[in-house]
């Protein structure tokens, strides 16, 4: 079996704060980088360094790239959307324009594009939907019709910019405290959004359980479930396999595998989905 490595294309580099604005529950960061906006795909991630020189937080932080393009003025820019909780994210969202941070980038695989059109569903939850506008722009350039559903806990955790509304044909929210939209969760209305609109493929990204429920209505359909997972990353780059999870390969063996490396763009029908951290039995090597 082929080991997947790092993608070739990552580069580390410091990166110029550009703008950070606070957009209900999260922060929208632009920062300045070079060539590397043209390598990255929707579903890549970044991994921060977070806290500063002689901080005490030494692992890198993983975000996913929102939007990365070089401006007309050549000036390649990188967007981000934090959700800030932990110290790290703290840090991160209370930079100012004129800072620096060391960034690594692109990493981890991209969601897979169809050479035709599809009716394709995207799905996020909370900050997951980050990447999913720049999908949403590369689908609708390949003439797919695209819907979106937004999940999260309440009305100000959606993150659903103007622009990002637009690329779509359909945008339905959920929220479990009925603040926006539907009352309830993704997965509630998802069946109904997936008859309707005659779904072909699905896009995921948001909370493992949320994938978890997805995979399951998806594979009742007979739909095809991209996600992006986010398991626990500490290094980002496939050295310390804190990220792993069992997924099958095209051998028909689960492994544990690294979705720093071979995600965290997956199928969702080959994860072994699990509430608990233990290796699951009939897991090689187990
Ligand atoms: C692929 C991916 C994309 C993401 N995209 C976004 C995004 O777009 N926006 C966003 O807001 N968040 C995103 N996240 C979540 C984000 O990485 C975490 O919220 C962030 O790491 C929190 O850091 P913190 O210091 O604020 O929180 P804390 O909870 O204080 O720290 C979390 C950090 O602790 C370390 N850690 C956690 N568990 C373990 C473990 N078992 N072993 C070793 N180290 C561990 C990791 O370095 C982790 O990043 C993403 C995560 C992944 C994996
Ligand atoms: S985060 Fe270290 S191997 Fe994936």
């Amino acid at each position: 079996m082929e080991m997947p490595t790092i993608n070739s294309r990552a580069q580390q580099m410091d990166a110029e704060v550009i703008s950070n604005k606070r957009l209900g529950a999260y922060n929208h960061i632009v920062l300045a980088v070079n060539e590397i906006a043209t390598y990255a795909k929707p579903g890549n991630f970044v991994a921060i360094s977070v806290g500063g020189a002689g901080s005490s937080m030494v692992l890198r932080r993983a975000f996913a790239i929102y939007r990365a393009q070089i401006r007309p003025d050549g000036q390649g820019v990188m967007e981000l959307v934090v959700a800030p909780h932990g110290n790290g994210s703290k840090w991160l969202a209370s930079r100012e324009p004129g800072e620096s941070v060391n960034i690594v980038a692109p990493l981890g695989t991209a969601f897979g594009i169809p050479t035709e059109p599809v009716r394709a569903l995207l799905i996020g939850g909370g900050y997951g939907s980050a990447p999913l506008f720049a999908l949403a722009e590369n689908l609708k350039t390949k003439g797919c019709r695209v819907d979106m559903v937004l999940g999260a806990s309440t009305a100000a955790k959606i993150y659903a910019p103007l622009e990002g509304k637009r690329s779509v044909n359909s945008m339905t929210l959920t929220t479990d405290d009925g603040s926006a939209g539907t009352q309830g969760r993704v997965s509630d209305v998802l069946p109904s959004v997936i008859e309707q609109n005659q779904i072909e493929i699905i896009y995921s990204c948001g909370p493992m359980a949320m994938l978890s429920a997805i995979t399951d209505i998806a594979n009742r359909f007979g739909v095809m479930h991209q996600c992006s997972v986010e398991e626990s990353m500490a290094c980002g780059i496939g050295v310390c396999m804190t990220c792993v999870l069992p997924v099958e390969g095209r051998d028909g063996i689960t492994r544990m595998v690294r979705t720093c490396i071979e995600g965290p763009v997956m199928d969702g029908s080959k994860v072994t989905w699990s509430k608990s951290r233990e290796i699951p039995d009939g897991v090689w090597g187990k």
